[in-house]
């Protein structure tokens, strides 16, 4: 994850740029820069390491320009280095951008057939070159930046500056957000409303495909088909908090907005995206080819996600897996190979179960990894490595992108896992990582599904219980809809493997029971949707959450919601939104507290 700010100004900008990128730099800090209009045109700056470096080189080469970009970078494509850091620039045109462009393989290529030479490796000064690809055919900026957004596929924001140009900025949403600033005869664009504190509080947030251009007089906000569009201006908190619900009604709702961007600098943190491979620090403790098996435990939604990896440690790495919540395998004096190692995922890395399951495998001589979102946690200071998940501060206490972030590690440690164990090959390592690189976007567009998805929540809260069904990794996504409609909405809900329905909960069965069944086309359709027959059979009323293959053949259900078309590694980063935006939904119309629901804690530091 990345940080932008652009700010049209009636003095010299860069300084207030760095002061802005500074409240950023919690979302990366390999390298910043930054671009502004001189009299002599277009000028950059540009650092690598901390913003402390931009700091000192602008203070050694000012910039005057009143008009100006900067960014701070986390890299994705290409290494830590001046030649990729943001700004990049292209005849007159300077972007910065944060996010990740799925199809710059193919555009590069493009590009390079055409005689265009590259500075760097980044995915980012393709942009640049592709503007300016289009003003040299005669195109004006903005039309010019329009065209090439077109091109653009994948999850991000931008920022564009124009030499000749000094009161225009032109900024886009996709997947990543982007806000913009009105201040007094100036006018800002800024990763989050924070970034923009330090210059007003009045804050418009762009909407999922909008692109905005900007003079000093205000903003023109258009929709991704080209139609102007409103976007309300309002009162940001953000001076006083460090964290704030921005334009949501709720944290859990922002956090739930947040994951194409935050899964792109989870997956960009450990995907080296140019090369098409997983790329681990290089300090691990062990060494996949010499474990024997892999301990997966934790508590509640991290346990769910393990119960997904456990499938990927399977299937990509062959390596036997062994899995329970932690608050059973902390007493289960289970014996244990010193060649084995643990995995533990924790949000909070707080959790007193997770704690002693990890001591408990230490005790053995057992190494243990960690999933971890507060990296100054004890769990990650205790384990012998800690996988940082990079989500950001998770405030609401159910866990939304702390989950899909947890899993975007763990499909990662897997792919290691499996080249290292020499069971899978590159050419399948750069398929998946080409898959995991689709993540945001596709998490992205199964965000758009949130109006049907709030209209078909309406049924379960008729209802005191409900059945969720799911085979694969899609029983784990179903015990995660069940645990996330009972804790927030407090309805009783329970997740179950599809296969295990005749065995007794199908007793369950009648008209007042809605079941939801996770059932992309998969491997497993086919049998679910043989259950799903079942429980009409019997007067059940379905909910599938599928893609469109899976609606095409799955029959007749009460609601079928559509998700994106997913790889199977994919799947259930995509599945989990539905879930979420059920439950979420559920429980506003139940009028519980959403953030903090009643006998909850954020993190469970007692067993
Ligand atoms: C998830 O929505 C719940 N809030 C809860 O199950 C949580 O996942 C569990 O308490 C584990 O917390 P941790 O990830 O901080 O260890």
């Amino acid at each position: 994850m990345c940080g932008i700010i652009g700010i049209l100004g009636k003095s010299p900008v860069a300084a207030s740029i760095v002061d802005g990128l500074k409240r950023l730099e919690y979302r990366g800090y390999d390298s910043a820069g930054v671009a502004t209009l001189e009299p002599t045109g277009l000028a950059r700056r540009r650092a690598v390491g901390k913003l402390k470096n931009l700091d000192a080189l602008l203070q050694l080469s000012p910039l005057g320009g009143h008009a100006g970009i900067g960014h701070t970078r986390w890299a994705t494509h290409g290494k830590p280095s001046e030649a990729n850091a943001h700004p990049h620039a292209a005849g007159p045109v300077a972007v910065v951008h944060n996010g990740i462009i799925e199809n710059f393989r193919d555009l590069r290529a493009e590009l390079s057939a055409e005689g265009i030479n590259f500075e760097g490796e980044t995915d980012t000064e393709l942009v640049a070159h592709l503007v300016n690809r289009e003003i040299r055919g005669g195109a004006e900026p903005i039309a010019a930046v329009e065209a090439t957004l077109k091109r653009l596929e994948g999850a991000f924001a931008l920022a564009f500056l124009f030499e000749g140009r000094n009161d225009l900025m032109i900024g886009a949403r996709r997947g990543s957000p982007l806000a913009v600033g009105y201040g007094d005869g100036e006018m800002y664009l800024g990763s989050d409303a924070m970034a923009l504190a330090p210059f007003t509080n009045r804050i418009a947030y762009l909407d999922e495909g909008d692109w905005v251009v900007l003079n000093r007089a205000g903003a023109t906000v258009r929709d991704e088909a080209g139609k102007i569009v409103k976007r309300q201006v309002q009162t940001s908190l953000a001076s006083a908090t460090m964290v704030e619900k921005g334009s949501y009604r709720h944290f859990m709702a922002k956090e739930i907005h947040e994951q194409p961007d935050v899964l792109s600098h989870a997956l960009s943190r450990y995907l080296d995206m140019a090369q098409g491979t997983v790329r681990l620090p290089d300090a691990l403790p062990w060494d996949f080819a010499d474990v024997s098996r892999v301990t997966l435990t934790a508590c509640g939604t991290g346990y769910i996600a393990a119960l997904v990896a456990r499938y990927w440690f399977e299937t990509y790495a062959r390596l036997p897996v062994d899995i329970d919540i932690a608050s059973e395998f902390r007493y289960r004096e289970a014996p244990l190979d010193p060649k084995s190692i643990a995995l533990v995922v924790s949000q909070s890395g707080e959790t007193a179960d997770t704690l002693a399951a990890l001591r408990y495998c230490q005790a053995n001589g057992v190494r243990v990894g960690s999933v971890v979102n507060v990296s100054t946690s004890t769990i990650a200071r205790e384990s012998d490595i800690a996988f940082p998940m990079v989500a950001g501060p998770e405030i609401g206490v159910a866990s939304t992108k702390a989950f899909t972030c947890s899993l975007a590690v763990l499909a990662c440690l897997a792919i290691a896992a499996g080249r290292k164990r020499g069971v899978l090959s590159a050419d399948e390592e750069r398929r998946l990582v080409g898959e995991l690189m689709r993540v945001p976007r596709l998490v992205a567009e199964a965000l758009n599904t949130e109006p049907k998805i709030e209209r078909i929540a309406k049924v379960l809260t008729k209802a005191s219980d409900v059945l969720y069904l799911g085979r694969g990794t899609n029983y784990a996504i179903a015990l995660e809809g069940a645990l996330k409609l009972k804790e927030i909405s407090y309805i009783h809900a329970e997740g179950y493997a599809a296969g295990e329905l005749k065995h007794g909960p199908i007793a369950l069965i009648d008209e007042t029971m809605p079941v939801v069944v996770v059932a992309p086309k998969d491997r497993w359709f086919e049998k679910t949707v043989s259950n799903m027959q079942e429980v009409q059979a019997r007067g059940g009323r379905i909910i599938l959450l599928t893609d469109a293959d899976g609606a095409a053949h799955a029959g007749e259900s009460e609601a079928v919601l559509v998700m994106p078309t997913a790889d199977p590694i994919a799947a259930p980063f995509v599945h989990a939104i539905p879930v979420q935006l059920l439950s979420y939904h559920a429980a506003v119309m139940m009028g519980t507290d959403v953030d903090q629901p009643r006998n909850l804690a954020k993190s469970v530091t007692v067993e």
